[in-house]
């Protein structure tokens, strides 16, 4: 979709998005096009009784002398916040896209709490987080121009606006990078495949490493190449970094789970809804979406992105249910459940991470526990952390973005359930508390480093759809991280 940031001139014919507040009373450049449209338009919102609700919109169709007016509520504008902004910019788009428009203006009101630039670049991000499709394997392409093929944004500070719109734009490109990589089908997105795609970063100024099992075994990773075993397809760890705050800064460092396909492994996952598993590098696709958008906007932030790549797959070389194996850290692991897979993978990367680079923190993503679904819905994603900072800033990013989090407990008791036998942990605790065992696992690679986990089972794929996503793959996480880093870590 093309966006135009244009001055206040309104166009007098076409389609025409306008703004009315609590009570139907429109806003004034709403009032301009009534006057143009000899007042029809304040006569459709009575005869409607239209009453300006947040997020109600009203179409009105020929109307004077345009095709089609879409009156949109914006409640009590004076208490309308960025992110509310924003899904007002994906209503938008959703409601033209129905209508089967392609072109079409947006006339952006001034209200008090956000200027009219920064009204009119939020509208554009949710627009354009908005009109996603993921389409490429459909053989029958459309015929005609797709719908909303370009918006024009009017405003008094156009080029304000546009300004304002470039960081926005980067972390859309972010997060739509990340939701194809949850999309694409596992046949097409194995480990290779993913670091292949995470190399396309660099032309925007990402320095890649790759690392393959021969070097991975000498680093002494025997849990997640333990993982991999079992798949005709090589694992990669793929070391990202944008190196964009002051040399010899301390980095941060963002690390993902990307099983590239979950069966589970000998521990085999039942049949119905195992097509999901695709999404099952989740996390991994959120970190390179991330890297992605702090590196286009040029991020004052020297930042680590570390994906663990591996197929947990089935073959006569597969790891057993009680295999021993031995992680880089030293510790070693009972494997009693090979389809608690996700921390073996995390355990060698976010020790490998903490010991190479020393990062000031570090935040894993995972789709990591179907137990994080049972708790929490899709509506927070966990949070654990053994540092009360980093998880008040993180939870505040996720309620500013939408992208919400919820805390959950870290303790010695949950701890000594994966104390095991015959080797230093298992990687389960048992039927109860299972996205807690599984948090207290990784907390033995973390080393003491400032940490928090983000289970991400429940919003990274099969999300509810949302204003500003309707696509499977949701890309969550790269917008509450970009607004963790932009709110603290680029002074
Ligand atoms: N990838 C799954 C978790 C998952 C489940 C993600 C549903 C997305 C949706 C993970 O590897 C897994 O299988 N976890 C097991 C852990 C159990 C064996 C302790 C689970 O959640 O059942
Ligand atoms: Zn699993
Ligand atoms: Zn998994």
């Amino acid at each position: 979709m093309k966006i135009a940031f244009a001055n206040a001139t309104l166009p007098k014919s076409g389609v025409i998005v306008v703004f009315a507040t609590e009570g139907g009373k429109l806003t004034a450049p709403a009032a301009i096009v009534d006057k143009a449209s000899k007042g029809q338009l304040t006569r459709a919102v009575k005869a409607a009784n239209f009453e300006g609700k947040r997020d109600q919109i009203m179409d009105v169709i020929a109307c004077g002398t345009y095709d089609r007016i879409l009156v949109v509520g914006l409640g009590k504008a004076d208490s309308i916040t960025a992110h509310e902004t924003e899904m007002l910019g994906g209503a938008i788009a959703g409601s033209l896209q129905s209508a089967k428009v392609t072109i079409a203006a947006i006339a952006v009101a001034s209200h008090k709490t956000l200027s009219e630039a920064e009204t009119a670049s939020l509208l554009a991000s949710g627009a354009s987080l908005r009109v996603y499709s993921f389409d490429q394997y459909k053989s029958k392409k459309p015929e005609k121009a797709k719908p909303l093929d370009s918006i024009a944004i009017h405003s008094a500070s156009a080029e304000k606006a546009e300004a304002e719109f470039a960081p926005l734009s980067a972390i859309r490109e972010g997060n739509h990078f990340a939701r194809n990589l949850v999309n694409e089908p596992a046949n097409i997105l194995y480990p290779v495949e993913f670091a292949n795609r995470a190399k396309q970063l660099a032309k925007a100024g990402v320095k890649i490493e790759i690392l393959t099992p021969a070097q991975m075994k000498k680093l002494g990773m025997g849990a997640l190449l333990g993982v991999a075993q079992g798949s005709p397809f090589e694992a990669r760890l793929v070391v990202m970094r944008w190196d964009g705050g002051k040399k010899g800064q301390q980095p941060i460092a963002f690390i993902g789970k990307g099983v590239t396909f979950d069966t589970g492994g000998v521990s085999i996952k039942p049949a119905g809804g195992m097509e999901d598993m695709k999404g099952d590098m989740g996390g991994a696709a959120c970190v390179t979406g991330l890297m992605l958008a702090l590196a286009k906007r040029k991020a004052k932030a020297n930042v680590i992105g570390a994906i663990g790549l591996v197929e947990n797959a089935i073959d006569g070389n597969a790891q057993r249910p009680g295999d021993v194996v031995k992680s880089m850290s030293g510790q070693t692991i009972a494997v009693l459940n090979t389809d608690a897979e996700g921390r073996l993978v995390l355990a060698d990367v976010l020790w490998y991470i903490q010991d190479k680079f020393k990062p000031k923190f570090m935040i894993n993503l995972a789709t990591l526990t179907g137990a994080i679904l049972v708790a929490l819905g899709k509506e927070h994603a966990g949070l654990f952390s053994n540092n009360d900072e980093l998880a008040k800033r993180i939870s505040d990013a996720g309620y500013a973005t939408g992208e919400k989090v919820w805390r959950m407990p870290l303790t010695p008791a949950y701890d000594k359930m994966i104390d095991s036998d015959i080797a230093d942990m298992k990687n389960i605790g048992g039927r109860f508390a299972g996205s807690i065992t599984a948090a207290q696992f990784l907390q033995r690679f973390v080393n003491k480093v400032p940490w928090a986990h983000l289970d991400v089972a429940g919003t990274a794929m099969d999300a509810e759809k949302s204003a500003i996503n309707q696509s499977w793959g949701s890309g969550w996480g790269v917008r509450l991280l970009n607004k963790l880093v932009a709110d603290h870590y680029e002074k």
